[in-house]
Parts: C-alpha cells; structure tokens; sequence
C-alpha cells in the first residue's frame, strides 16, 4: 500500500520555521512507523533526523508526535494508523533537528528524584528479602523506559516546563515504595516542591501517551498522597 506520510521537518541551520513536507511511501500493514521513517532517509531524503536505538520498545529513543498521540515509531504499525500518517517531534522540548529534541532538561529532573536504590544498612548476607506483596507494590512503575512520552504530552509541562513530569515522577516512585529502599522521605521532599506533583491537573494524556501502558496519573497521585499522609 502507498503510505501519504507527513513529517514536520526543521533544521535550524537552513530553516526559519518548522514546516511539513509529504512523502509518498511503499509499505505493508504491519511496517511500522519507524520503517517508513528509514525509508524516507535511505531512499528519498538522507538528510531526515531521527533517534532510534533498539527498534523493539525498549530503549524508548522513538517518542514521536504520530498522528496527534505521543507514540514509540518501533511500536506503532500501519495497519492501526492507515494511509495518512503524520509525524511531529514530542512537544515541549526544543527542536535539535527535524525529529530530534533536545533531551537534556527531561534528564536533568530524572536525575533530581534520586532514581536509584538507597540503603546504607549493613549489607545482609543473603540478599535484602522482600515479599510478593512488597515487589507487586512498585511493579508498574518499573516498566519505565524513559522515552518521555508521558512527559512531553502534559498540559501542566508545555504550560510549565520547570514542572518536573510525570516520568520523573514515576521513577521515584518504583524507589518510594520499594520495601527495601531507605530515601522514600529525600524524594518525597523533593517532590513536595512547588515545581513538584502539586503541577499535575490529572488530565490523564500521560495514561494515553505511555507505551508501556503504566497507570502514571495513577502513580503521582500515589506520591502525592504519600506526601501529604507524611506531613499529615
Ligand atoms: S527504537 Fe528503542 S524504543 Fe523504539
């Protein structure tokens, strides 16, 4: 079938401005968005911008704006977008180049929340125990891939860019409620910030845009409630 595929283009060093440009491209159902981006840069356009890594949803590189949704290009087949695809980078972050935004500030607040396991208690000699109960506390969150979708599809971020996101967000918590982990309390703090989890309306676009089908507006109002249940 014959894709009419648009993409925002941009390269700051010839253009004024973004702009579409169409292509038309041979692809099957199943080809996924990724696919006709490849096509386009090896057969019609070698200057066209884009990230990718893994190509199977797992390093989270291909967040892209596809037909109005936050979407992985490696994920998203024809077959569920039909003939018409258009394809713009992720909102609120600066343009690199045509698909490629700079990722620096999003990495920069995922830092902030201590995204790693704290506990300066003597090492056990096996290792540290945690129940079924404990480990299911925190499993969805673990599914993060920071691909930024979540993040870039906020309402309360475009309006707000200091706001520290919803992945940033998720990644504390997966620490937050890990029995084993001992700096629940440093997060938290940091999270009560005004730039914190007071920003999120709940307007649910982060639910929508994951590609790893994390309940994130489930999970900051989880962080919230253990902030207030904290100072309470
Ligand atoms: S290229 Fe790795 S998630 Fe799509």
């Amino acid at each position: 079938m014959q894709v009419d595929l648009r993409i925002l283009r941009y390269d700051p060093e010839r253009d004024a401005a973004p702009h579409w440009e169409s292509y038309s491209v041979d692809a099957a159902p199943r080809d996924r968005v990724l696919n006709l981006l490849q096509s386009v840069k090896d057969a019609q356009d070698g200057t066209l911008t884009f990230r990718r890594s893994c190509a199977h949803g797992i390093c989270g590189s291909d967040a892209m704006l596809i037909n109005g949704r936050n979407r992985l290009a490696c994920k998203i087949r024809v077959e569920q977008l039909g003939r018409k695809v258009s394809v713009a980078p992720i909102g609120g972050l600066p343009v690199v180049k045509d698909l490629v935004v700079e990722m620096e500030g999003f990495f920069e607040k995922y830092r902030t929340v201590m995204p790693y396991f704290v506990n300066d208690t003597p090492t056990p000699t096996r290792e540290r125990r945690q129940t079924a109960e404990d480990r299911e506390r925190y499993d969805d969150t673990t599914k993060c891939i920071l691909c930024a979708a979540c993040t870039t599809s906020c309402p309360s971020f475009w309006a707000q860019p200091s706001y520290i996101g919803p992945a940033a967000i998720v990644q504390a918590h997966r620490f937050i409620f890990d029995s084993r982990d001992t700096a629940a309390d440093e997060r938290l703090e940091i999270l009560a910030d005004d730039e914190g989890v007071w920003r999120c309306r709940t307007t649910f676009n982060c639910v929508t845009a994951c590609p790893r089908e994390i309940n994130v507006t489930g999970a900051i109002l989880e962080v919230t409630r253990a902030i207030v249940g904290r100072h309470g």
